[in-house]
Protein backbone atom coordinates (compact mmCIF):
# COMPACT_ATOMS: atom_id res chain seq x y z
CA UNK A 1 0.00 0.00 0.00
CA UNK A 2 1.59 3.51 -0.76
CA UNK A 3 0.11 6.79 0.50
CA UNK A 4 -0.80 9.73 -2.53
CA UNK A 5 1.34 12.05 -1.65
CA UNK A 6 4.79 9.45 -1.68
CA UNK A 7 3.07 8.11 -5.20
CA UNK A 8 2.96 11.64 -6.50
CA UNK A 9 6.08 12.92 -5.67
CA UNK A 10 8.57 9.98 -6.34
CA UNK A 11 6.63 6.51 -7.49
CA UNK A 12 7.28 6.02 -11.49
CA UNK A 13 5.60 5.12 -14.28
CA UNK A 14 5.59 1.03 -14.93
CA UNK A 15 5.25 0.78 -11.59
CA UNK A 16 2.14 -2.17 -10.23
CA UNK A 17 0.87 -0.94 -6.48
CA UNK A 18 -2.09 -0.59 -4.70
CA UNK A 19 -3.70 2.55 -3.38
CA UNK A 20 -6.71 3.63 -0.25
CA UNK A 21 -8.38 6.78 -0.52
CA UNK A 22 -11.97 8.59 -0.48
CA UNK A 23 -13.37 9.75 -4.09
CA UNK A 24 -13.24 13.61 -4.26
CA UNK A 25 -14.99 13.30 -7.56
CA UNK A 26 -15.67 11.38 -10.65
CA UNK A 27 -15.76 11.67 -14.55
CA UNK A 28 -17.17 9.39 -17.34
CA UNK A 29 -16.02 9.14 -20.54
CA UNK A 30 -18.36 8.57 -23.71
CA UNK A 31 -15.64 6.16 -24.52
CA UNK A 32 -16.71 3.61 -21.26
CA UNK A 33 -13.77 5.27 -19.08
CA UNK A 34 -13.76 6.64 -15.77
CA UNK A 35 -11.81 9.34 -13.85
CA UNK A 36 -11.68 8.84 -10.64
CA UNK A 37 -9.83 11.81 -8.34
CA UNK A 38 -8.82 9.85 -5.23
CA UNK A 39 -7.46 11.70 -1.79
CA UNK A 40 -6.14 9.90 1.15
CA UNK A 41 -5.17 13.31 3.25
CA UNK A 42 -1.48 12.36 2.69
CA UNK A 43 -1.06 16.06 0.33
CA UNK A 44 -3.59 18.47 -1.07
CA UNK A 45 -3.31 17.02 -4.50
CA UNK A 46 -5.31 13.95 -6.01
CA UNK A 47 -4.21 10.91 -7.79
CA UNK A 48 -6.02 10.18 -11.07
CA UNK A 49 -7.39 7.41 -11.34
CA UNK A 50 -8.56 5.83 -14.77
CA UNK A 51 -11.24 2.95 -14.89
CA UNK A 52 -12.21 0.94 -17.60
CA UNK A 53 -14.30 -2.23 -18.44
CA UNK A 54 -11.67 -4.00 -18.23
CA UNK A 55 -11.15 -2.84 -14.34
CA UNK A 56 -11.82 -5.71 -12.13
CA UNK A 57 -15.07 -4.77 -9.76
CA UNK A 58 -15.41 -1.72 -11.72
CA UNK A 59 -18.64 -3.07 -13.82
CA UNK A 60 -20.37 -4.43 -10.88
CA UNK A 61 -19.63 -1.02 -8.29
CA UNK A 62 -19.87 1.43 -10.34
CA UNK A 63 -22.73 2.98 -8.96
CA UNK A 64 -21.24 2.93 -5.44
CA UNK A 65 -17.84 4.72 -6.69
CA UNK A 66 -19.42 8.35 -5.72
CA UNK A 67 -18.16 11.48 -3.81
CA UNK A 68 -17.07 10.25 -0.84
CA UNK A 69 -16.82 6.46 -1.27
CA UNK A 70 -13.92 4.82 0.09
CA UNK A 71 -12.15 2.69 -2.28
CA UNK A 72 -8.75 0.43 -2.46
CA UNK A 73 -7.73 0.09 -6.11
CA UNK A 74 -4.53 -1.87 -7.51
CA UNK A 75 -2.64 -0.85 -10.99
CA UNK A 76 0.15 0.53 -13.10
CA UNK A 77 1.47 4.12 -12.97
CA UNK A 78 1.50 5.85 -16.13
CA UNK A 79 3.02 9.07 -16.68
CA UNK A 80 -0.30 11.53 -16.85
CA UNK A 81 -0.85 13.81 -19.69
CA UNK A 82 -3.75 16.27 -17.30
CA UNK A 83 -2.10 19.49 -16.11
CA UNK A 84 -0.46 19.56 -12.33
CA UNK A 85 0.61 15.70 -12.13
CA UNK A 86 3.08 13.79 -13.24
CA UNK A 87 1.67 10.19 -12.54
CA UNK A 88 -2.00 8.47 -13.03
CA UNK A 89 -2.98 5.25 -12.31
CA UNK A 90 -4.47 3.38 -14.27
CA UNK A 91 -6.76 1.03 -12.35
CA UNK A 92 -6.82 -3.25 -13.07
CA UNK A 93 -8.51 -4.14 -10.09
CA UNK A 94 -10.91 -1.69 -7.72
CA UNK A 95 -13.11 -2.30 -4.81
CA UNK A 96 -15.75 -0.23 -2.95
CA UNK A 97 -14.47 -0.39 0.75
CA UNK A 98 -17.50 2.10 2.28
CA UNK A 99 -20.10 3.72 0.23
CA UNK A 100 -20.99 7.43 0.99
CA UNK A 101 -24.79 7.13 -0.81
CA UNK A 102 -25.18 11.20 -2.34
CA UNK A 103 -28.69 11.67 -1.11
CA UNK A 104 -26.73 12.03 2.23
CA UNK A 105 -23.41 12.28 2.14
CA UNK A 106 -23.05 16.38 3.67
CA UNK A 107 -19.44 16.75 2.23
CA UNK A 108 -20.51 17.38 -1.92
CA UNK A 109 -18.25 18.76 -4.19
CA UNK A 110 -19.70 22.55 -3.92
CA UNK A 111 -17.91 24.72 -1.82
CA UNK A 112 -19.39 25.01 1.67
CA UNK A 113 -19.28 27.91 3.74
CA UNK A 114 -16.47 27.48 7.46
CA UNK A 115 -19.89 27.90 9.44
CA UNK A 116 -21.32 25.15 7.69
CA UNK A 117 -18.30 23.37 7.90
CA UNK A 118 -18.00 23.48 11.52
CA UNK A 119 -21.52 21.93 11.56
CA UNK A 120 -19.80 18.92 10.73
CA UNK A 121 -16.30 18.53 12.23
CA UNK A 122 -16.26 15.14 12.00
CA UNK A 123 -16.08 15.50 8.10
CA UNK A 124 -14.61 18.54 7.14
CA UNK A 125 -11.11 17.11 7.79
CA UNK A 126 -11.87 15.56 4.09
CA UNK A 127 -11.85 18.54 2.70
CA UNK A 128 -9.04 20.30 1.34
CA UNK A 129 -9.26 23.54 3.48
CA UNK A 130 -9.20 21.43 6.36
CA UNK A 131 -6.68 18.38 5.45
CA UNK A 132 -4.09 21.70 4.55
CA UNK A 133 -4.91 23.07 7.94
CA UNK A 134 -3.92 19.71 9.62
CA UNK A 135 -1.28 19.45 7.71
CA UNK A 136 0.67 22.75 8.92
CA UNK A 137 -0.61 22.18 12.14
CA UNK A 138 1.26 19.00 12.50
CA UNK A 139 4.44 20.87 10.81
CA UNK A 140 4.43 23.43 13.25
CA UNK A 141 4.06 21.38 16.02
CA UNK A 142 7.15 19.82 14.69
CA UNK A 143 8.92 22.48 14.20
CA UNK A 144 8.09 23.54 17.89
CA UNK A 145 9.94 20.94 19.27
CA UNK A 146 12.60 20.88 16.32
CA UNK A 147 13.49 24.68 17.47
CA UNK A 148 13.43 23.99 21.50
CA UNK A 149 15.25 20.43 21.19
CA UNK A 150 18.12 22.17 18.92
CA UNK A 151 18.59 24.17 21.71
CA UNK A 152 18.50 21.12 24.85
CA UNK A 153 15.67 22.94 26.16
CA UNK A 154 13.73 20.42 28.09
CA UNK A 155 9.89 19.30 26.85
CA UNK A 156 8.20 19.30 30.16
CA UNK A 157 4.72 17.85 31.06
CA UNK A 158 2.85 20.18 32.96
CA UNK A 159 -0.53 19.39 34.80
CA UNK A 160 -3.99 19.57 33.11
CA UNK A 161 -5.86 19.42 36.44
CA UNK A 162 -4.27 22.42 38.75
CA UNK A 163 -5.19 24.29 42.45
CA UNK A 164 -3.54 27.35 41.00
CA UNK A 165 -5.22 30.57 38.75
CA UNK A 166 -1.77 31.19 37.34
CA UNK A 167 -3.51 34.32 35.65
CA UNK A 168 -5.32 35.18 38.41
CA UNK A 169 -8.73 35.98 36.36
CA UNK A 170 -10.65 33.47 37.77
CA UNK A 171 -11.64 31.80 34.59
CA UNK A 172 -11.00 28.73 35.34
CA UNK A 173 -13.22 25.49 34.76
CA UNK A 174 -13.62 23.43 37.84
CA UNK A 175 -12.86 19.98 38.29
CA UNK A 176 -15.23 18.12 40.19
CA UNK A 177 -17.24 14.95 41.17
CA UNK A 178 -19.45 16.37 43.72
CA UNK A 179 -23.21 15.62 43.22
CA UNK A 180 -23.07 19.74 42.74
CA UNK A 181 -27.26 19.62 41.90
CA UNK A 182 -27.59 17.65 45.32
CA UNK A 183 -25.28 20.48 46.66
CA UNK A 184 -26.91 22.97 45.44
CA UNK A 185 -30.30 22.41 46.93
CA UNK A 186 -29.07 21.93 50.15
CA UNK A 187 -25.97 23.90 51.01
CA UNK A 188 -24.91 27.58 50.10
CA UNK A 189 -21.51 27.24 50.19
CA UNK A 190 -19.83 24.28 49.02
CA UNK A 191 -17.13 22.31 51.21
CA UNK A 192 -14.04 21.45 48.84
CA UNK A 193 -12.50 19.42 51.20
CA UNK A 194 -14.93 16.63 50.30
CA UNK A 195 -14.41 16.92 46.96
CA UNK A 196 -12.03 14.10 44.83
CA UNK A 197 -8.58 16.84 45.27
CA UNK A 198 -9.83 17.72 48.79
CA UNK A 199 -9.68 20.84 47.52
CA UNK A 200 -11.39 23.35 44.79
CA UNK A 201 -9.20 22.17 41.75
CA UNK A 202 -9.42 23.23 38.10
CA UNK A 203 -8.60 22.90 34.43
CA UNK A 204 -5.23 24.85 33.73
CA UNK A 205 -5.39 28.09 32.38
CA UNK A 206 -1.06 27.91 31.76
CA UNK A 207 1.55 25.32 32.06
CA UNK A 208 3.77 28.10 33.33
CA UNK A 209 4.12 28.24 37.45
CA UNK A 210 4.99 24.02 36.96
CA UNK A 211 7.77 25.22 33.97
CA UNK A 212 9.23 27.27 36.35
CA UNK A 213 9.93 24.43 38.83
CA UNK A 214 11.58 22.42 36.13
CA UNK A 215 13.79 25.88 34.64
CA UNK A 216 15.29 26.63 38.07
CA UNK A 217 16.26 22.69 38.47
CA UNK A 218 17.08 21.18 35.08
CA UNK A 219 17.61 24.31 33.40
CA UNK A 220 15.93 25.93 29.82
CA UNK A 221 12.22 24.13 29.41
CA UNK A 222 9.26 24.21 27.58
CA UNK A 223 5.36 22.79 27.81
CA UNK A 224 3.23 22.19 24.99
CA UNK A 225 -0.06 21.58 25.86
CA UNK A 226 -3.50 22.28 25.96
CA UNK A 227 -4.94 24.81 28.19
CA UNK A 228 -8.46 26.10 29.13
CA UNK A 229 -9.97 29.46 29.62
CA UNK A 230 -13.65 29.97 30.64
CA UNK A 231 -13.64 33.45 28.67
CA UNK A 232 -17.23 34.39 27.82
CA UNK A 233 -15.58 36.20 24.32
CA UNK A 234 -17.34 35.17 21.21
CA UNK A 235 -14.63 36.36 19.24
CA UNK A 236 -12.42 34.93 16.16
CA UNK A 237 -9.40 35.01 18.55
CA UNK A 238 -10.64 33.35 21.35
CA UNK A 239 -11.27 29.55 22.14
CA UNK A 240 -12.15 28.01 25.53
CA UNK A 241 -9.67 24.92 24.99
CA UNK A 242 -6.55 25.38 22.98
CA UNK A 243 -2.97 24.50 22.74
CA UNK A 244 0.17 26.76 24.37
CA UNK A 245 3.74 26.93 24.04
CA UNK A 246 5.71 27.56 26.79
CA UNK A 247 9.24 28.04 27.47
CA UNK A 248 11.04 29.06 30.78
CA UNK A 249 14.67 30.14 30.90
CA UNK A 250 16.63 30.71 34.16
CA UNK A 251 19.85 33.18 33.76
CA UNK A 252 17.51 34.64 31.29
CA UNK A 253 15.93 38.74 31.22
CA UNK A 254 13.55 40.76 29.12
CA UNK A 255 15.74 41.31 26.46
CA UNK A 256 16.98 38.15 25.93
CA UNK A 257 13.47 37.06 25.96
CA UNK A 258 12.20 39.27 23.23
CA UNK A 259 15.21 37.35 21.22
CA UNK A 260 14.02 34.21 21.79
CA UNK A 261 10.32 34.77 20.77
CA UNK A 262 11.71 36.45 17.65
CA UNK A 263 13.99 33.44 16.76
CA UNK A 264 10.96 30.95 17.70
CA UNK A 265 8.41 32.45 15.45
CA UNK A 266 10.54 33.16 12.64
CA UNK A 267 11.91 29.53 12.99
CA UNK A 268 8.39 27.99 13.12
CA UNK A 269 7.32 29.75 10.17
CA UNK A 270 10.33 29.03 7.54
CA UNK A 271 9.78 25.26 8.31
CA UNK A 272 6.03 25.67 7.98
CA UNK A 273 7.11 27.51 4.35
CA UNK A 274 9.62 24.69 3.18
CA UNK A 275 7.93 21.96 4.18
CA UNK A 276 4.39 22.61 3.39
CA UNK A 277 4.80 24.51 0.33
CA UNK A 278 1.67 22.99 -2.03
CA UNK A 279 -0.84 23.58 1.07
CA UNK A 280 0.33 27.08 1.76
CA UNK A 281 0.11 28.28 -1.62
CA UNK A 282 -3.33 26.96 -1.74
CA UNK A 283 -3.83 29.08 1.46
CA UNK A 284 -2.38 31.93 -0.54
CA UNK A 285 -4.96 31.24 -3.74
CA UNK A 286 -7.47 30.44 -1.86
CA UNK A 287 -8.48 31.65 1.71
CA UNK A 288 -6.26 34.74 1.99
CA UNK A 289 -4.00 36.61 -1.10
CA UNK A 290 -1.27 37.92 1.12
CA UNK A 291 -0.53 35.17 3.31
CA UNK A 292 2.82 33.77 1.93
CA UNK A 293 4.15 37.72 1.34
CA UNK A 294 3.47 38.62 4.97
CA UNK A 295 5.18 35.33 6.25
CA UNK A 296 8.06 35.94 4.74
CA UNK A 297 8.14 39.51 5.21
CA UNK A 298 8.23 38.55 9.00
CA UNK A 299 11.12 35.80 8.51
CA UNK A 300 12.82 38.94 6.95
CA UNK A 301 12.47 41.56 9.27
CA UNK A 302 13.58 42.44 12.96
CA UNK A 303 10.26 43.11 15.19
CA UNK A 304 10.29 46.34 16.59
CA UNK A 305 10.67 46.66 20.10
CA UNK A 306 8.35 49.54 21.82
CA UNK A 307 7.59 50.30 25.36
CA UNK A 308 3.91 49.99 26.36
CA UNK A 309 4.55 53.89 26.94
CA UNK A 310 5.44 55.31 23.87
CA UNK A 311 2.88 52.91 22.33
CA UNK A 312 0.20 55.08 24.20
CA UNK A 313 1.79 58.01 22.78
CA UNK A 314 1.88 56.49 19.43
CA UNK A 315 -1.82 55.52 19.05
CA UNK A 316 -3.14 59.14 21.27
CA UNK A 317 -1.34 61.31 18.38
CA UNK A 318 -2.35 59.18 15.39
CA UNK A 319 -5.93 60.61 14.38
CA UNK A 320 -7.85 57.54 14.52
CA UNK A 321 -11.25 57.19 15.58
CA UNK A 322 -11.29 54.44 18.61
CA UNK A 323 -13.74 51.89 19.36
CA UNK A 324 -12.30 51.87 22.65
CA UNK A 325 -10.15 55.06 24.29
CA UNK A 326 -6.51 54.71 24.68
CA UNK A 327 -5.53 55.75 28.04
CA UNK A 328 -2.51 54.89 30.15
CA UNK A 329 -2.87 51.91 32.42
CA UNK A 330 -5.62 50.13 30.22
CA UNK A 331 -4.96 47.19 29.01
CA UNK A 332 -4.66 47.48 25.29
CA UNK A 333 -7.75 46.36 22.34
CA UNK A 334 -6.85 44.54 19.02
CA UNK A 335 -8.10 47.26 17.56
CA UNK A 336 -4.96 49.20 19.06
CA UNK A 337 -2.49 46.21 18.61
CA UNK A 338 -3.58 46.22 15.19
CA UNK A 339 -3.22 49.43 13.88
CA UNK A 340 0.45 49.44 15.65
CA UNK A 341 1.77 46.04 14.18
CA UNK A 342 -0.02 46.76 10.88
CA UNK A 343 -0.10 50.52 9.84
CA UNK A 344 2.52 52.40 12.18
CA UNK A 345 5.00 49.81 12.24
CA UNK A 346 3.65 47.28 9.35
CA UNK A 347 5.64 44.36 10.93
CA UNK A 348 5.40 42.05 14.36
CA UNK A 349 6.28 44.11 16.90
CA UNK A 350 7.34 43.71 20.67
CA UNK A 351 5.16 45.73 23.26
CA UNK A 352 7.02 45.87 26.82
CA UNK A 353 7.15 47.33 30.40
CA UNK A 354 3.35 47.32 31.01
CA UNK A 355 1.39 49.07 33.85
CA UNK A 356 2.10 46.59 36.65
CA UNK A 357 -2.54 46.89 37.31
CA UNK A 358 -3.31 45.30 34.15
CA UNK A 359 -0.96 42.56 34.18
CA UNK A 360 -0.42 39.07 36.88
CA UNK A 361 1.26 39.02 39.87
CA UNK A 362 4.63 37.17 38.83
CA UNK A 363 5.86 39.70 36.42
CA UNK A 364 9.15 41.59 37.33
CA UNK A 365 8.69 44.92 39.61
CA UNK A 366 10.15 47.88 37.53
CA UNK A 367 11.70 50.19 39.91
CA UNK A 368 9.62 53.27 38.60
CA UNK A 369 6.76 51.76 40.95
CA UNK A 370 4.36 51.67 37.91
CA UNK A 371 5.47 48.92 35.14
CA UNK A 372 6.24 45.61 35.09
CA UNK A 373 8.68 43.56 32.57
CA UNK A 374 6.03 42.15 30.64
CA UNK A 375 6.25 41.42 26.64
CA UNK A 376 3.34 40.97 23.93
CA UNK A 377 4.61 40.55 20.77
CA UNK A 378 1.75 41.55 18.27
CA UNK A 379 1.40 40.08 14.66
CA UNK A 380 -0.44 41.41 11.72
CA UNK A 381 -4.01 40.24 11.36
CA UNK A 382 -3.86 38.78 14.84
CA UNK A 383 -2.52 41.30 16.82
CA UNK A 384 -1.26 39.27 20.38
CA UNK A 385 0.19 35.81 19.77
CA UNK A 386 2.16 35.92 22.67
CA UNK A 387 2.41 37.05 25.80
CA UNK A 388 5.50 36.83 28.40
CA UNK A 389 7.62 38.55 30.98
CA UNK A 390 10.43 38.15 33.39
CA UNK A 391 9.76 36.99 36.41
CA UNK A 392 9.64 38.62 39.89
CA UNK A 393 12.85 36.18 41.72
CA UNK A 394 13.07 38.99 44.94
CA UNK A 395 10.72 36.93 47.60
CA UNK A 396 9.59 39.67 49.60
CA UNK A 397 8.81 42.00 46.42
CA UNK A 398 6.93 38.82 45.02
CA UNK A 399 4.91 38.46 48.52
CA UNK A 400 3.87 42.39 48.62
CA UNK A 401 2.73 41.62 44.80
CA UNK A 402 0.62 38.55 45.45
CA UNK A 403 -0.98 40.83 48.59
CA UNK A 404 -1.93 43.44 45.92
CA UNK A 405 -3.68 40.95 43.47
CA UNK A 406 -5.83 39.62 46.52
CA UNK A 407 -3.74 36.33 46.36
CA UNK A 408 -3.13 34.22 49.21
CA UNK A 409 0.60 33.48 49.77
CA UNK A 410 0.17 30.30 51.52
CA UNK A 411 -1.94 28.85 48.65
CA UNK A 412 1.92 29.32 46.60
CA UNK A 413 3.85 28.34 49.20
CA UNK A 414 6.01 25.78 46.92
CA UNK A 415 6.10 28.72 43.95
CA UNK A 416 7.41 30.95 46.65
CA UNK A 417 10.14 28.61 47.81
CA UNK A 418 11.70 28.44 44.42
CA UNK A 419 12.58 32.42 45.28
CA UNK A 420 13.32 30.90 49.04
CA UNK A 421 16.00 28.65 47.92
CA UNK A 422 18.17 29.60 45.15
CA UNK A 423 16.32 32.12 43.59
CA UNK A 424 17.74 33.50 39.76
CA UNK A 425 16.29 35.58 37.40
CA UNK A 426 14.61 34.25 35.00
CA UNK A 427 12.04 34.69 31.96
CA UNK A 428 9.49 32.65 29.67
CA UNK A 429 6.91 33.72 27.25
CA UNK A 430 3.25 31.91 26.08
CA UNK A 431 2.49 31.47 22.49
CA UNK A 432 -1.22 30.55 22.13
CA UNK A 433 -0.61 28.11 18.80
CA UNK A 434 -3.95 28.08 17.56
CA UNK A 435 -3.39 31.84 16.74
CA UNK A 436 -0.17 31.01 15.23
CA UNK A 437 -2.08 28.56 12.74
CA UNK A 438 -4.46 31.51 12.30
CA UNK A 439 -1.26 34.15 11.09
CA UNK A 440 0.17 30.86 8.78
CA UNK A 441 -2.68 29.70 6.94
CA UNK A 442 -4.71 33.27 6.65
CA UNK A 443 -8.22 31.49 7.77
CA UNK A 444 -10.23 34.16 9.58
CA UNK A 445 -12.10 32.74 12.66
CA UNK A 446 -9.92 31.01 15.17
CA UNK A 447 -12.31 28.23 15.33
CA UNK A 448 -11.08 26.41 12.14
CA UNK A 449 -7.70 26.49 13.09
CA UNK A 450 -8.50 23.22 15.53
CA UNK A 451 -10.21 20.21 14.74
CA UNK A 452 -12.77 20.76 17.52
CA UNK A 453 -13.08 24.04 18.80
CA UNK A 454 -14.66 24.50 22.27
CA UNK A 455 -16.14 27.98 22.38
CA UNK A 456 -19.33 29.36 24.44
CA UNK A 457 -22.31 26.55 24.09
CA UNK A 458 -20.24 24.37 21.41
CA UNK A 459 -18.24 21.44 22.63
CA UNK A 460 -19.93 18.94 19.94
CA UNK A 461 -17.73 15.91 18.83
O1 LIG B 1 -0.94 36.23 27.51
P1 LIG B 1 -1.30 34.93 28.16
O2 LIG B 1 -2.49 34.92 29.04
O3 LIG B 1 0.02 34.48 28.94
C1 LIG B 1 0.12 33.39 29.77
O4 LIG B 1 -0.72 32.55 29.93
C2 LIG B 1 1.49 33.25 30.40
N1 LIG B 1 1.37 32.34 31.56
C3 LIG B 1 2.47 32.75 29.38
C4 LIG B 1 3.87 32.60 29.91
O5 LIG B 1 4.50 33.60 30.18
N2 LIG B 1 4.35 31.38 30.07
O6 LIG B 1 -1.51 33.83 27.03
C5 LIG B 1 -0.46 33.51 26.13
C6 LIG B 1 -1.01 33.44 24.71
C7 LIG B 1 -1.65 34.72 24.21
O7 LIG B 1 -0.69 35.63 23.73
C8 LIG B 1 -2.54 34.20 23.09
O8 LIG B 1 -1.79 33.98 21.90
C9 LIG B 1 -2.96 32.86 23.63
O9 LIG B 1 -2.04 32.48 24.63
N3 LIG B 1 -4.32 32.90 24.19
C10 LIG B 1 -5.42 32.38 23.61
N4 LIG B 1 -5.57 31.72 22.44
C11 LIG B 1 -6.82 31.30 22.12
N5 LIG B 1 -7.91 31.47 22.90
C12 LIG B 1 -7.80 32.12 24.09
N6 LIG B 1 -8.87 32.25 24.88
C13 LIG B 1 -6.50 32.60 24.48
N7 LIG B 1 -6.04 33.25 25.57
C14 LIG B 1 -4.71 33.42 25.37
MG1 LIG C 1 -1.76 38.11 27.21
Amino acid sequence: MARIKEVRDERNPGEELTVNGWVRTRRDSKQGFAFIELNDGSCLGNLQIVVDQETKGFAESTKEITTGAALTITGTLKESPGKGQRVELHASELKVLGTADPETFPLQKKRHSFEYLREIAHLRPRSNTFSAIARVRNAASAAIHNFFQERHFLYVHTPIITTSDCEGAGQMFRVTTLDLARLAGIQTEIDYSQDFFGKAASLTVSGQLEAEIYATSTGPCYTFGPTFRAENSNTTRHLAEFWMVEPEIPFFDLNDNMQLAQDFIKHVISHVLETCAEDMEFFNQRIEKTVLETLQHIVDHDFERVSYTDAIEILTSSKKEWEFPVEWGHDLQSEHERFLTEEHFKKPIILFDYPRTIKPFYMRCNDDGKTVRAMDVLVPRIGEIIGGSQREERLDVLEARMKECDLDPEEYWWYLDLRRYGTVPHAGFGLGFERLIQLLTGMQNIRDCIPFPRTPKNAEF
